[in-house]
């Protein structure tokens, strides 16, 4: 990969970095995107999946494809992309990460300073005491009661139509506001606050990177466009800041 001088430099010097991650990073370990062309949301329709109504009017439904999603996830493991970013923490204190994904990979991949906006898939809440629990699919199938106090219990993520965890939104605005670089990789831009996120980074004067095998609705905030597949990008780029 051929970087200029000038921003090997840049990438030595930066001291915030931050990354901003969609299902594009997961898809390499074989984990459907939504709207690619093997996208989940061909296969589904997301207002009759992933919606508080959708889940009032008919939660098995709901729950059989979490079930099904989570268990596809389970036998998925991270790719060279995720193992990167895990590097990358390692070697610079001060790298966040901000993930879009819910399937667990950064975590299992080493990454510890994640804000997971969108939540986890392998953590469900109760619609009612609110207590959350770890997902354990086969006990779903079974029954998706809280334990304590015997309503029923949800998959904590984000559904369309609902709204942000604030703490969560804050820190990430925080961390957009303070990073001179910013990493956005794998994303489509469909989905609003994460794109506002890259606004507010290269509105505060961060170096934007984008990597993904397409244009995005990101792209008209990137400083640096990488075209080409996360996990084989990352890997040859990220040497440059370690
Ligand atoms: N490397 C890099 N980018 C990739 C790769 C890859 N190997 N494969 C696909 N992509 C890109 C696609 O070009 C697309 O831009 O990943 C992006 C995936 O877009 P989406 O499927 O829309 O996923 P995402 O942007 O994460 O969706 C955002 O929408 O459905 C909701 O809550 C859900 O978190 C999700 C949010």
């Amino acid at each position: 990969m051929e970087i200029s001088e000038q921003l090997k430099n840049r990438f030595k010097n930066s001291k915030t970095i931050l990354a901003l991650t969609g299902a594009g990073i997961s898809a390499e370990s074989g984990v459907p995107t939504f709207r690619g062309k093997e996208g989940l949301w061909k296969q589904y329709r997301a207002e009759e999946l992933a919606t508080p109504q959708a889940f009032q009017k008919n939660p098995k439904l709901v729950w059989e494809w979490y079930i099904w999603r989570m268990e596809l996830i389970s036998t998925k493991s991270p790719n060279p992309a995720h193992f990167a970013l895990a590097e990358l923490e390692k070697n610079r204190s001060d790298f966040n990460l901000i993930t879009q994904n819910v399937d667990g990979l950064h975590k299992k991949s080493g990454s510890g300073k994640i804000i997971e906006i969108h939540g986890n898939i392998f953590r469900n809440r109760c619609i009612n005491c609110n207590r959350t629990y770890d997902s354990d699919p086969s006990k779903l199938k079974n029954s998706t009661d809280c334990p304590n106090c015997k309503s029923l219990v949800r998959p904590d993520v984000l559904w369309f139509g609902e709204s942000y965890d604030t703490e969560l939104l804050n820190r990430a605005v925080t961390l957009a506001e303070r990073s001179e670089i910013v990493f956005v990789i794998g994303s489509s831009g469909a989905v609003g606050i994460p794109v506002e996120l890259a606004r507010i980074a290269k509105e505060n004067g961060a170096f934007v990177i984008e990597i993904n095998i397409d244009p995005s609705g990101y792209s008209r905030y990137a400083d640096l466009f990488l075209q080409g597949k996360a996990g084989e990008i990352l890997p040859e780029l990220i040497p440059y800041f370690v």
